[in-house]
């Protein structure tokens, strides 16, 4: 079976992934440099799937470190979540952005390439739509004016991953625009684990559940949507860590080229929305007041998903009500993370 290697594996949508993978009988060989995350995830992870990974804490930056790593391991495809994703966080730390999600992706290229190692799965955003052209998003829908420097390193390395394979039509690249992943793995044992105050609703919501918050702000209650809150498209992590599994079976049975599905739903849930499904789902009650719009916050976002469908023979499995009883099972077994 085929040896994958998974950046930023030891992170939220990563750790997920690995389970899917080692279960789906893929060898599993994760770089990370825990900037974002923690050792303890990869060993539940382990533990979940009574199968071993490899871990190399190194930083895609280090070059030396990922040629070392290249050497050692016989990869025959990327997996590539590492990068920064606080979107505030980026507006201030621009240069930390570009450098870490590019600069980032380039040496692993470059490493990938001096290896013949030419098949990527990179993970993108929906952020890339900007405010969406069109509603429900295709993949048609022409990319918008992004917001800010985390979804500009989003657009920028759907492009740099775009040339790599037009100047080698070898190389196979499947870019994957995630809509909003939520959820956990239904053992609750691994889940999302930000540091700090959650910029992310979701986590935002168990947070305030399990008593380390005290009361939700919904970001605007005057859009042009049916409650006046923002919409979403909300995917269960795991359904997105499948769609991982799909795009590596459709690589492999392709001489090369460059892919883009949507991975979502398809089904738009507004804040309200959200705030009530959790409510029902876990029959608790969630402390919210409205507060102003929060900057860059487009009105609706969700994507037609019918191209992963037909193409990947994917589709998302799960609903709403399983996600927040999910994020919440995960939230309530380990109230401060993976500490
Ligand atoms: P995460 O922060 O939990 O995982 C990212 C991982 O990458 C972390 O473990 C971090 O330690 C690691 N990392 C960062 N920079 C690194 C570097 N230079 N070298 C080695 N490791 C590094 O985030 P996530 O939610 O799991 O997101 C995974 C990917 O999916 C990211 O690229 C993110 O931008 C993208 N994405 C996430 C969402 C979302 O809402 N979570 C939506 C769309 C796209
Ligand atoms: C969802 C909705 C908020 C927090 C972001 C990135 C995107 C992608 C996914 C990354 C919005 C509202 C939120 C809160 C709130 N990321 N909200 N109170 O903004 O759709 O997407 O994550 O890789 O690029 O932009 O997700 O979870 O932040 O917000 O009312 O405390 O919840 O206004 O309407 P978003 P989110």
């Amino acid at each position: 079976m085929a040896t994958i290697l998974v950046t930023g594996g030891a992170g939220y949508i990563g750790s997920h992934t690995c389970v899917e993978l080692l279960e789906a009988g893929y060898d599993v060989v994760v770089v990370d440099n825990l900037c974002n995350s923690s050792r303890e995830s990869l060993r539940r992870v382990e533990e979940l799937t009574g199968k071993k990974l490899t871990f190399y804490e190194a930083d895609l930056l280090d070059r030396e470190a990922m040629e070392r790593i290249f050497d050692n391991e016989r990869v025959d495809a990327v997996i590539h979540f590492a990068g920064l994703k606080a979107v505030g966080e980026s507006v201030c730390k621009p240069l930390e952005y570009y450098h870490n999600n590019i600069t980032g992706t380039l040496i692993l290229c470059d490493c990938m390439r001096r290896h013949g190692v030419k098949s990527i799965v990179f993970s993108s955003s929906a952020t890339v739509y900007g405010d969406p052209a069109i509603i429900p998003i295709t993949e048609e829908c022409p990319k918008g004016e992004i917001t800010n420097p985390y979804g500009r390193t989003k657009g920028m390395l759907e492009q740099i991953l775009t040339d790599l394979h037009t100047a080698d039509p070898d190389w196979k690249v499947m870019l994957l625009r995630y809509f909003n992943p939520i959820g956990a793995h239904k053992s609750g044992r691994i889940g999302e684990n930000p540091r700090g105050i959650p910029n992310n609703l979701l986590p935002y919501i168990t947070q305030v559940a399990v008593g380390r918050l005290v009361c939700l702000g919904v970001f605007g209650n005057d859009y042009d949507t049916p409650d006046g809150t923002c919409v979403r498209d909300y995917i269960h992590v795991v359904d997105l860590a499948n769609g991982h599994v799909k795009a590596l079976a459709k690589m492999a049975g392709e001489q090369g080229g460059v892919w883009i599905y949507n991975l979502g739903t398809g089904v738009g849930y507004s804040v309200l929305d959200v705030i009530n499904a959790f409510e029902e789902a876990n029959d608790l009650k969630i402390n919210y007041v409205f507060k102003e719009r929060r900057a860059g916050d487009v009105p609706a976002c969700y994507c037609d998903p019918s191209k992963a469908e037909r193409e990947l023979g994917w589709k998302a499995r799960y609903g709403i009500r399983e996600m927040c009883e999910d994020a919440w099972r995960w939230q309530k077994t380990n109230p401060k993370g993976y500490e």
